[in-house]
This record gives C-alpha cells, structure tokens and sequence, in this order.
C-alpha cells in the first residue's frame, strides 16, 4: 500500500520523465528531416534513409529489452519492471520485418538495406542501450523505451496518414506500415508504463531512468538525414 507522499512523488518524477519526451518531440519537430518525416512532405531518399536507420536499431528492440529484463529478475529486484521490460521484448518483436517490407516497396532490398552505412546516431544508440541492458542500471532502458513510445503515440499515426495525403513518395501507400502500426499501438503502451512507473520511489532507479531517458532524446533526431539531402546512405 502507497502512502499519500509516496503517490505524490510518484506521480512527480513521471512529470520528469514527461518533460523528457516532450522534449524529444520538440527536437524532432525542430529537426529539418524529421518534421518532413511526420507532416508528409519528405522526399523518398530522405524517408528511405529515416527507414534504414531505424531498422539499425529497432533491430535490437527485443534483445535489449529482454536482456535488461532477465538481468534485472536475476538480480531479484523490481519484480514488476523485469516483466514489464520482458513483456515489452515481446512487443517489440518482429518490428524490424514492418521496416524491410516498407523499404522492399520502395525498392530497397534487404542486402541493401544491411549493407548501409549507420548513421553516428544509431550506434551511439545501440551502444548505450546494450550497456545499460548488460552492464549498467537495467531499468534505464525503461526511460528509453518511454520517451520513444511517447513520440510515437504523438507522431507516428498522424505521419502515416500525412506521407499517404500528401503521396509525394511513390509507392508510399505499401509503405507506412511501421509507422501506421506503431501510432496504433503506443499510445496504450505509454499509459500503461506511466501507471507502473509511478509505483517506483527509489531515486537511484528514477536517475537511471531519467538519464536514458534524455541520453536518447539527444540522440534520436540524428537518426534523420542530416544538411546535404542527396542520396541513399547506401555506400559504406
Ligand atoms: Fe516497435
Ligand atoms: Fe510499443
């Protein structure tokens, strides 16, 4: 049982972590690409380029959030955040095949697609999620998992109908699954961590959460084309 105080600090540190993801929206909002991404307008190399560097680390969904989990359960702590971190290894399982169908018609093959470049963003990414997973405060993956959910629930339904609307990609209609599907899922996804996040009160697991939480805003826009638009990132 939650006493009075304990609610209430609950319920302000998942303020913090709100303010983190309102901030990744308004970086992404404020980043060229990104917002071409979400409002419609972008062109097909600039949204082959989006797809390509999300499948580099939405790849790795599944096993950095399942191994966070299975580490933290190991270490007997937090019960309910190593099923919540394994539930949510389950969700995202198989989203990486919704991005290779999305960029198959656009006429990206997989060999392609694998063969690209990384962007700075998405190894930076990969690596600091996969050390919090393995190695440092397994639960700081939750902050992560958060603020990238968050945007989502914001964007990413909105930014399929929009590329659709706006129809300046050929082919584009055969290609929004990733982002139709996860606009569909998140906001429920969101709403449910916020409920169970909220019964956290130690503040060294609240920190952990915070700082991976705001170490992926700053990296996330990054994952976006940067200044020069010409061309697939195809060479390595
Ligand atoms: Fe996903
Ligand atoms: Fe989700």
């Amino acid at each position: 049982m939650q006493t009075q105080t304990e609610i209430q600090a609950g319920t302000k540190w998942v303020a913090l972590l709100d303010a983190e993801a309102r901030g990744l929206v308004a970086a992404v909002d404020a980043h060229p690409d990104a917002c071409r991404v979400f409002n419609g307008t972008i062109d097909a190399a600039g949204y082959i380029h989006y797809l390509i560097q999300t499948y580099h680390y939405a790849r790795w969904s599944t096993p950095i959030l399942g191994e966070a989990g299975e580490r933290l359960k190991r270490l007997g702590r937090h019960p309910e955040l190593a099923e919540l971190l394994i539930q949510k290894a389950g969700e995202e399982r198989g989203h990486e095949a919704w991005l290779l169908s999305d960029l198959k018609n656009l006429g990206c093959s997989q060999e392609q697609v694998e063969a690209a470049a990384r962007s700075p963003a998405v190894d930076a990414y990969t690596g600091w999620n996969f050390f919090t997973s393995r190695s440092g405060v397994p639960t700081a993956v939750l902050g992560t998992a958060y603020v990238l959910e968050y945007l989502s629930q914001t964007r990413a339904g909105v930014g399929a109908e929009r590329l659709q609307a706006v129809a300046a990609i050929p082919n584009i209609h055969k290609a929004v699954t990733f982002l139709r599907s996860h606009g569909a899922l998140d906001g429920d996804h969101v709403a449910e961590m916020a409920r169970i996040l909220e019964r956290l009160t130690d503040p060294e697991e609240q920190a952990a959460i915070l700082f991976s939480a705001r170490a992926t805003r700053s990296i996330y826009p990054g994952i976006f084309r940067e200044g020069d638009s010409s061309g697939l990132p195809l060479a390595r």
